[in-house]
């Protein structure tokens, strides 16, 4: 094997090409350039070759060759991650995007077995033509894929009722940094035989090894949903609203979303095709999603815990969607927020959770604080109040040059917004994950053993080191 760089970059290129076909294989920058630059266009980074297994066994021939050449690698989805970690930053990049097949659907274990490249959409839908529900849904869905989902343990819109991509995954298949593929795509629901191996991978952001498929789990579709957009004066009667629903409906309640003022006037005026469902001058929306097994009963159901919201003061105002087009509208409010706050600018992100009943609590107290530490800031915090996860987002004052806002400047707000956080025992990454973003305030926010004990995993599965270099750890 060459000793010098170069040669040895395009020894390592030619055997990949060998093995993997030109299909496999590309150096052309024109393809590569969509690949090293995150959605946001804030981060940039570079690669030596873009390689594009089609099977699992050519993502093994790809990981054995990178590990005899010593090269680190850097697993790629759809490259809508948001903490800096699929951009390449001079490693090897596999993209999983060809790996797109449906291996199995078993209806009557509620499973299906899709490839890492499956992109989120196309999941939904394998589950729609088979009668089932595939529940995981986020604003990202038409470029995110199972392989980076489960690597990120998603979240998104319907975690109250099924829970985080962790909890939707009943097995995985993943080619080890050594090039071995582990075959764990079990389709049990009780298997107590040892350490469970798929969760490391799950939530690893691609340290510990490629993810090549997995085996989902299917729900049954609700045969009804009731959608409404209800005005509240302040995220703590989002809070009550909350309780109000989840009692009155027994556990029907499958999204329960919060959208302040600012947040829907960016929408308006950015995303192409939104208008407000209810004009109000009050600070803050809620969109509250009830699935139900049956039409019958369904509406009395959303207009009763309504109405006692309002009779209880919880409630300023609200509009029960009539048609599956004004459901539409509001789902798209709602999901649009992060792209329409990118066309405002750059933005502080904060990816926070906490207890849900202290949401309310570090709302007000979070915006106190950001407007004390970088006065003129507008705030846009907005999410998933059902979960206790909160985006916490800080816009720089105008005339503020944001690249300096969003860099080091900006870096006091966050801390004493994760410091809030760390007082109220929430998380300073509810589902994006860390990255590079985030990787140094998580060694210095976590417990020496709890940090002792992840290094300890990294090193027995990744001893070189080679997988997402300076990510998470
Ligand atoms: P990528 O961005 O390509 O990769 C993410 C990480 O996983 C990287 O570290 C990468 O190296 C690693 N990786 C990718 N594929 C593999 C693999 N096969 N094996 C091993 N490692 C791999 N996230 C939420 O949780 N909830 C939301 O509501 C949400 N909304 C979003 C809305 C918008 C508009 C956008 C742009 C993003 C949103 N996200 C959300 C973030 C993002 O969509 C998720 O993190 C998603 O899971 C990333 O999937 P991906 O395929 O794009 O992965
Ligand atoms: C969302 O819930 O819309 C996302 O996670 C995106 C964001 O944080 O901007
Ligand atoms: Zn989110």
């Amino acid at each position: 094997m060459a000793d010098d760089l170069g040669t040895r970059t395009s020894e390592f290129i030619g055997r990949l090409t060998g093995a993997l076909g030109p299909k496999g294989v590309s150096t052309d920058p024109a393809e590569i350039e969509p690949h090293i630059s995150d959605w946001r266009g804030r981060w940039k980074g570079s690669t030596p070759v873009l390689v594009k297994p089609a099977t699992t066994e050519e993502v093994s021939k790809a990981m054995t060759l990178c590990a005899a050449y010593g090269f680190a690698v850097n697993p790629q989805g759809g490259n809508s991650g948001m903490v800096n970690g699929s951009v390449p930053q001079g490693e090897v990049l596999i993209s999983l995007k060809r790996m797109n097949k449906v291996r199995e659907v078993d209806t009557l274990n509620d499973a299906m077995t899709l490839e890492a490249g499956v992109i989120l959409t196309r999941a939904q839908e394998i589950a729609d033509e088979n009668g089932k529900l595939f529940p995981l849904s986020l604003g990202a869905q038409g470029v995110a894929m199972i392989g980076g989902l489960i690597s990120t343990n998603a979240g998104g819109v319907g975690v109250l009722r099924y829970g985080m991509m962790r909890d939707l995954v009943l097995g995985i298949e993943a080619v080890l940094p050594d090039g071995r593929i582990w075959n764990g795509l079990r389709a049990l629901r009780k298997d107590n035989t040892g350490y469970d191996l798929k969760h490391l991978f799950i939530g690893a952001e691609g340290t510990l090894g490629i993810v090549t498929a997995a085996t989902l789990k299917l729900f049954a579709k609700p045969a009804v949903k009731e959608t409404a957009w209800a005005v509240v004066d302040s995220p703590a009667k989002a809070v009550e609203l909350l309780q109000i629903a989840k009692t009155a409906t027994g556990g029907a309640v499958t999204g329960f979303e919060i959208v302040p003022k600012l947040a829907l006037e960016l929408v308006f005026k950015h995303i192409p095709d939104t208008r407000d469902p209810l004009p109000s001058t009050a600070a803050w929306r809620v969109l509250i999603e009830l699935s139900l097994p049956r039409e019958e009963g369904a509406r009395g159901l959303m207009e009763a815990l309504l109405s006692d919201a309002i009779e209880k003061g919880v409630v300023a105002d609200a509009t029960i969607c009539e048609s599956e087009a004004q459901k539409a509208m509001v789902w798209k409010i709602r999901e649009s927020i992060a792209v329409a706050e990118r066309a405002h600018g750059k933005a502080l992100k904060h990816d926070v959770s906490v207890p849900v009943s202290r949401v309310a609590e570090f709302m007000e107290r979070g915006a106190e604080l950001a407007r004390a530490v970088a006065p003129g800031v507008d705030i846009i915090a907005f999410g998933h109040v059902g979960d206790g996860n909160i985006h916490f987002n800080v816009v720089p004052p105008a005339g503020v040059d944001q690249d300096a806002f969003v860099g080091k400047e900006g870096l006091k707000v966050s801390e004493a917004i994760h410091d809030l956080i760390a007082s109220l025992n929430g998380s300073i990454s509810a589902e994006h994950g860390i990255g590079r973003l985030k990787r140094d305030e998580l060694a210095w926010r976590k417990s020496p053993v709890e940090m002792d004990m992840m290094r300890a995993v990294k090193k027995a599965l990744d001893p070189d080191g080679r997988m997402n270099p300076g990510r998470v750890l």
